[in-house]
């Protein structure tokens, strides 16, 4: 079975094509993405009008892209899944649209895929998948959670943020010391020249005792720092990138271990965007390592946005029975 994933909640277009059998993991025959990131860079964050016209530019070439890398054409589609949120509405309903328009067309079902399921599986997208159970932490630009999975579409909320997200944290530093959108990946590379303990920054709820996250105290500090450095802020800036990165790590590292220490797994699942954080990635392995824990991240590239996790998520879902298909194309989106 061929299903055909089209992403595009936010800033990035993709689209990918998975083949899945009764048994084994679905395997990604091609996929294809587009980033809008420079078009919104102008405007320090993302324009969601301009985000949707452009999804709409994009989506259908992407999608012959990707079929005719695969060798496949658009018969040999069995089912069409996309993005159902959470997410910009403007640019859900164009995935949501052509996924529908292409569903009907074809007269194949269609499958709306939680966003953030798309993330929590993209893990099985790598060269070593993980087996559940396992504890997931999944830091995107949105969102910043801790869960128990124990299969497909078995998740168990362990905690949240109870304000901004881990990649908001990175983005908003970022955007208060000047740097480009989205600030992640920018105070990441410029914290690999920073003093790490230049700065003491706020570590918020790091001993709540439960796990939940809160990163909005952490940018007021930022942004305290940053003001009272005044002039000496260029000069300083990578030790504050690195001090901020550091924070961030920090929590959401020690959360990690106590949620694995309390539902007693030795497997853990980072996805999201922040996932792709080195610094991150280096003190969780070291960390699990000494603990025995395995850790699973999707390939660097498949940690953001991406067609291929929808595609899978949905592939996966149907492979366990989990949801049908429809064949009803009254589509609609869930922004939140
Ligand atoms: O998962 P994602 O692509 O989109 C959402 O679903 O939100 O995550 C985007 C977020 C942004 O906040 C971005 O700055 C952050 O992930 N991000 C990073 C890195 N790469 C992306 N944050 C820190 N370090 C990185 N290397
Ligand atoms: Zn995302």
């Amino acid at each position: 079975m061929f299903v055909l994933g089209i992403e595009s909640s936010c800033d990035e277009t993709g689209v990918a094509l998975v083949e899945s059998g009764t048994s084994g993991l679905p395997r990604l025959a091609a996929h294809a993405l587009h980033s809008q990131i420079a078009m919104h860079q102008a405007y320090g964050g993302v324009v969601p009008e301009l985000a949707s016209r452009d999804h709409i530019r994009r989506v259908l070439p992407l999608t012959q892209q990707v079929l005719s890398e695969a060798g496949h054409g658009l018969g040999d589609v069995d089912v069409v899944a996309y993005t159902r949120g959470p997410g910009l509405a403007g640019a859900l309903l164009v995935g949501a649209g052509v996924a529908c328009a292409l569903g009907a067309a074809l007269g194949k079902p269609v499958l709306g895929v939680h966003h953030l399921e798309g993330h929590l599986l993209s893990p099985f997208l790598s060269a070593d998948p993980p087996e559940f159970p396992f504890v997931a932490l999944l830091v995107s630009g949105g969102h910043t959670q801790l869960m128990r999975v124990d299969g497909v579409g078995r998740y168990a909320l362990l905690g949240e943020t109870i304000d901004d997200a881990a990649g908001e944290a990175f983005d908003k530093s970022a955007k208060l010391m000047g740097l480009p959108y989205p600030g992640g990946p920018w105070l990441a590379k410029l914290a690999e020249q920073g003093d790490a303990t230049a700065f003491k920054l706020p570590r918020p709820l790091l001993h709540s005792g439960d796990l939940d996250f809160s990163f909005a105290g952490l940018k007021t500090a930022v942004l305290t720092q940053a003001r009272k450095l005044g002039d000496d802020l260029e000069a300083r800036k990578a030790d504050l990138a690195a001090s901020t990165q550091a924070a961030i790590v920090d929590v959401l590292l020690k959360k990690s271990l106590a949620a694995l220490e309390q539902s007693d797994l030795k497997r853990l699942v980072v996805a999201g965007g922040v996932g792709a954080n080195r610094a991150l990635r280096a003190q969780l392995d070291a960390a699990c390592a000494r603990r025995g824990v395995r850790v699973h991240y999707p390939e660097l590239h498949l940690c953001t946005d991406n067609g291929a996790m929808i595609a899978m998520a949905a592939a996966m879902r149907l492979q366990c029975g989990l949801q049908a298909p429809t064949d009803r194309y009254a589509f609609d989106v869930k922004p939140r």
